[in-house]
């Protein structure tokens, strides 16, 4: 295995089960290989099997075929708690409706994810100095649903980066803003993911951010059903 690549994925099938036991087939045979430091777009209609695709190499599914090795781990002989434990480190989330905890408010947000290792001051710490850079500080007290779309977001990609993780996921991260704001929102990302020298799987409608990529997939509609 060579130690270059963050994500070495081949054969990768994976399938739902759906009414009468029959099965859908969402991805077919994909192979797949990520560097470190590089920026990878996803593309392709409703339905082809995106997100599918960004929950499995975010260690959220382990129901498919194929081999799946994370920084030269093999995933598929990982226990549940390995895998939980390289997602908790390693991993960062972002989604189209920010996922944002309603009760908690700003800065309690983005330190979540720290407080399974560090204390609640360090947390604090990191927490506040992330939301300083991103332009928040004024509102690191505030609710969620107190600010616009825009700022959500950009707290959703604190939280997404504040455990300092290897891999960033972006699931349609500017589908729920308007134009101007997805744009700004977008171009501070993709600046700060090349500065800080992340990798980045991101999934987009948008043909002008994929081709902000290193490379780009295209998912097809496949659909196939059968019976297993
Ligand atoms: N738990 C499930 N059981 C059965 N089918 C599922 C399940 N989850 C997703 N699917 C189906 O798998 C297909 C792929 O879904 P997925 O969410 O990966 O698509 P997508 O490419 O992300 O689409 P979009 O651009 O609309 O977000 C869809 O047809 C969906 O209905
Ligand atoms: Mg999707």
């Amino acid at each position: 295995m060579n130690n270059k690549y963050l994500l070495e994925i081949s054969n990768l099938s994976k399938y739902y089960t759906i009414e009468n036991n029959s099965k859908i087939e969402i991805i077919k045979n994909l192979n797949f290989k990520l560097k470190h430091n590089k920026k990878v777009s996803i593309v392709g209609p409703s339905g082809s099997g995106k997100t599918t695709f960004l929950n499995i190499i975010g260690l959220l599914d382990s129901e498919f075929d194929g081999n799946f090795y994370f920084n030269n781990k093999n995933i598929s002989l990982c226990t549940k708690d390995e895998t939980n434990k390289i997602r908790g480190l390693s991993i960062g989330f972002i989604h189209q409706f920010f996922h944002l905890i309603p009760e908690l408010n700003v800065i309690e947000n983005v330190m979540l994810p720290l407080l399974i290792n560090k204390d609640e001051q360090k947390s604090y710490e990191i927490s506040q100095k992330l939301l300083v850079e991103f332009g928040l500080n004024e509102r690191i007290k505030y609710k969620p649903l107190k600010l616009s779309g825009g700022e959500q977001q950009r707290v959703a990609i604190a939280r997404s980066l504040v455990n300092n993780p290897d891999l960033i996921l972006a699931d349609e991260m500017t589908g729920n803003l308007d134009e101007d704001t997805a744009n700004n929102i977008f171009k501070f990302f993709i600046n700060y993911i090349e500065q800080t020298k992340k990798t980045l799987v991101y999934v987009t409608h948008n043909k002008s951010y994929s081709l902000l990529a290193d490379e780009i997939y295209y998912f097809k509609n496949k659909k196939n059903t059968f019976n297993k």
